[in-house]
């Protein structure tokens, strides 16, 4: 089996947990390479519901072994919690989860910052999980790591120092009260005497996987519209979200990477601040995010809601090197006559249909849509590509034609069972 990395297309919450959680039977290894507590990656199984943040959804599938890389940024309370929760609900959690000793660690001060921002001008609408600051200190060259829990002293004393320097800015800049360097100590020594176990050379044991021939999945969090780079910025989040994140955030050579499975879901959402061309202010959006449960698994907000868009996703594909798509939640349109697909922007009296670097740019134009003949039969109970009534499938045929690329799995419920392949 070639390795394999599965990334969102659109801004997150594409439904990649199950299609993960389907694919990883065929790979011996599981790896997280970015992003941190602010993913929420919902899998059921059995008709149980599993939410991770952070340990990799191939953790359900026995006998994986499962990485999170040094691009993830751990908060420890939140790991401890999701494998204190999977031990408890009868799932083996013995020597299958490796985290990076290189991995930065989020503490209490980035969380706190993330949350002061937000409460200023030019709020993006984070998850207010520490992210953006945990990803400053480690380009700032100032952040901790995972493997410096190892040395209890010195992890000591790197924390006093940072919540010392932390604290002149926050009580300078956000007139806030300072945070207890000694209760941070207390904490995280309490979470690395825990974690120790888990702790590694995620580099060399991936390295050693590559010589032995196992097979390798690259679970990708968020979408690649929230790329740092190539997404929507500033309304981004601050890690490397597209298929190029892999190297960079698990230490593997580029050309490990030997297949890329982009993930988009059948309509178009997004969570917090920044534009969004084929946004639904109307019943359909409503209806979109009642049937199709769009609230967020980390922080219950409510998901803006709207069609689908092409131009976005072939800006994802050919970024990601998407050599096909799973389609998620196509049973969501059931009902919705017609569907309508963003095929183009118009921008100042003219089209494109070339996706901008600029978010201004972006939040000024005007979608244009083509539209589909919708249908009406409950989808769920498919269980082949041509169970579909005649209207589904040629809509996902016009994605496809659309976005360029084969779509190759077809998503219809949140069941394991509910995935079509095509
Ligand atoms: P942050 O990652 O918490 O800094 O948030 C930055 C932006 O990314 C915000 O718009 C969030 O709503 C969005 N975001 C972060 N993680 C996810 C996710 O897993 N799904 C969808 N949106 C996300």
């Amino acid at each position: 089996m070639a390795n394999l990395c599965i990334v969102g297309l659109q801004w997150g919450d594409e439904g990649k947990g199950k299609i993960v959680d389907a694919l990883a039977k065929d790979f011996d290894v599981v790896v997280r390479y970015q992003g941190g507590s602010n993913a929420g990656h919902t899998v059921i199984v059995d008709g149980e519901k599993f939410v991770l943040h952070l340990i990799p959804s191939g953790i359900l599938r026995e006998g994986k072994l499962c990485v999170i890389g040094n691009g993830v940024v751990v908060d420890p309370a939140q790991l401890l919690e999701e494998t204190d929760a999977l031990v408890a609900r009868g799932i083996q959690m013995d020597g299958n989860l490796l985290v990076s000793d290189r991995a930065h660690i989020v503490f209490p001060y980035h969380k706190l910052l993330d949350q002061l921002k937000e409460a200023g001008e030019g709020r993006i609408g984070t998850t207010g999980r520490g992210i953006g600051p945990c990803y400053t200190d480690k380009a700032a060259r100032v952040g901790i790591r995972m493997g410096e829990m190892l040395d209890a002293a010195r992890f000591a004393e790197r924390i006093r120092a940072n919540v010392e320097e932390k604290n002149r800015l926050l009580t300078a800049l956000y007139d806030a009260e300072p945070l207890s360097a000694d209760g941070i100590v207390k904490e995280y020594l309490g979470y690395a005497e825990r974690l120790r176990p888990l702790i590694g050379d995620a580099v060399a044991l991936l390295a050693q996987c590559r010589r032995e021939e196992k097979a390798i999945l690259f679970e990708g969090a968020q979408g690649a519209l929230l790329d740092v780079d190539f997404g929507t910025y500033p309304y981004v989040t601050s890690s490397s979200a597209s298929a190029g994140g892999v190297s960079g955030g698990t230490g593997v050579p580029p050309k490990a990477v030997e297949r890329v499975l982009g993930v988009m879901k059948a309509y178009c959402t997004r969570v917090g601040e920044g534009p969004f061309p084929s946004e639904l202010a109307d019943d359909v959006g409503n209806l979109l995010r009642t049937r199709g449960a769009e609230f967020g698994a980390t922080t219950g907000r409510p998901r803006r809601c709207g069609w689908f868009d092409a131009v976005a996703v072939r800006h994802t594909v050919a970024l990601c090197g998407a050599d096909a798509v799973a389609l998620t939640k196509l049973d969501v349109l059931t009902g919705i006559d017609p569907v309508r697909v963003a095929v183009r922007y118009r921008c100042g009296g003219e089209t494109a249909d070339h996706f901008p670097a600029d978010a201004r740019t972006l939040a000024d134009v005007e979608a244009v849509y083509e539209s589909f003949p919708g249908w009406e039969e409950d989808l769920s109970a498919c269980r082949s590509f041509e169970e579909l009534p005649a209207a589904a499938r040629s809509y996902v045929q016009a994605l496809d034609d659309l976005v360029g690329t084969p779509v190759e799995t077809i998503s219809v419920g949140g069941d394991r069972r509910a995935t079509l392949r095509r």
